[in-house]
């Protein structure tokens, strides 16, 4: 191992920069040599690349987003793009890629695993959606983003005794929407693996509103349904005024929590560990607080499984 690179692909997620910072330094601390490729495979396409030194990284461990831009990529889909990415990785003398991202980027790294290229993964995205790893990059801090704004919210929503729906990210996964949804003591969380039932929504509204309760907060997961729709059905029901939140691309900046920067530093360190044993096509992730690694196809072969003992939890605190 000479000439190690890192890029980030797919939605940016906070604590990428830790990420990345982890792995330049890492690197240089054993004596190799560390490439940024900028805006993920779209980069590594077109040989968009700069060495790194000690100094390239300092300064961005508290901040959101990456230094390394972010792209989605449909050109590294292609079997032309992905020949010129072998191209490239040749031309400059590769020995190792660590890649950051969310489920599609990691697909990627391991399609580049495939064709024998020296990779290892690292997860990062808001949505928590990847089955190998507790945690990925980013999720604690929109975590806390979307209860910031949750507390706000329910500020306003007591003062004129509404229902607040409040729509959250997560692609096809309600895990976002379930934390959120219990740390924000929502009345309601409407996720994509469990079945949405008006009825029971309406009754909790009921509940809360006979029992004094001045504001009811519904977290519903995006994809899930149409928020407005959702809205319409309960006034017109229940006469309960109803306002609606999307919380959007706010979920995915500002700085990273102090778990999202731990585990970021011990990503970024173990994926260049793992690239000095000469262990490749590996993703890092942690369990139980420890930090692992797993063979990259096995670790993207299933969904993650929803956590049903936290949406029943959520639903008995409150009743
Ligand atoms: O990063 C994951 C995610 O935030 C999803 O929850 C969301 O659906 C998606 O990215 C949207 O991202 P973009 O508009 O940048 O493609």
């Amino acid at each position: 191992m000479k000439n190690i690179a890192v890029l980030t692909s797919g939605g940016d997620s906070p604590g990428m920069n830790a990420a990345i910072r982890a792995v330049v330094r890492t690197c240089i601390y054993n004596n190799l040599r560390v490439f940024g490729i900028n805006k993920g495979f779209n980069g590594l396409i077109h040989g968009d690349v700069m060495e790194m030194d000690v100094s390239s990284v300092a300064d961005i461990i508290q901040r959101g987003g990456t230094l390394l831009r972010t792209a989605r990529c449909e050109e590294f889909e292609t079997e032309e793009g992905f020949n010129k990415t072998l191209n490239i990785i040749n031309i400059f003398n590769f020995d190792g890629i660590i890649i950051i991202g969310g489920d599609g980027t990691l697909r990627g790294a391991k399609d580049l695993s495939d064709s024998g290229i020296p990779c290892v993964g690292i997860p990062a995205t808001i949505d928590n959606d990847l089955p190998f790893t507790d945690y990925t990059i980013g999720f604690d801090t929109a975590l806390n983003t979307i209860l910031d704004a949750v507390n706000k919210i329910r500020d306003t929503t007591t003062s004129h005794e509404r229902v607040s729906i409040i729509e959250v990210m997560g692609r096809k996964s309600g895990n976002i929407a379930l934390y959120a949804g219990l740390a924000g003591g929502a009345e309601s969380i409407v996720v994509p693996e469990m079945e949405f039932s008006f009825d029971s929504i309406c009754k909790k509204l009921l509940q809360g509103k006979n029992r004094g309760k001045l504001h009811s907060i519904i977290m519903l997961a995006e994809g899930v349904g149409n928020a407005i729709e959702l809205a319409e059905d309960i006034e017109k029901k229940l006469g309960m005024e109803v306002r609606i939140t999307i919380l959007g691309y706010l979920q995915r900046g500002g700085a990273p929590t102090a778990f999202d920067r731990i585990l970021a530093s011990r990503y970024g360190a173990k994926a260049v560990e793992l690239l000095i044993q000469g262990k490749h096509g590996r993703v890092v992730g942690i369990k139980d607080n420890k930090i692992i690694d797993e063979d990259i196809g096995d670790a993207l072969k299933t969904d993650k499984k929803f956590n049903n003992e936290m949406y029943e939890l959520a639903k008995v605190l409150s009743i």
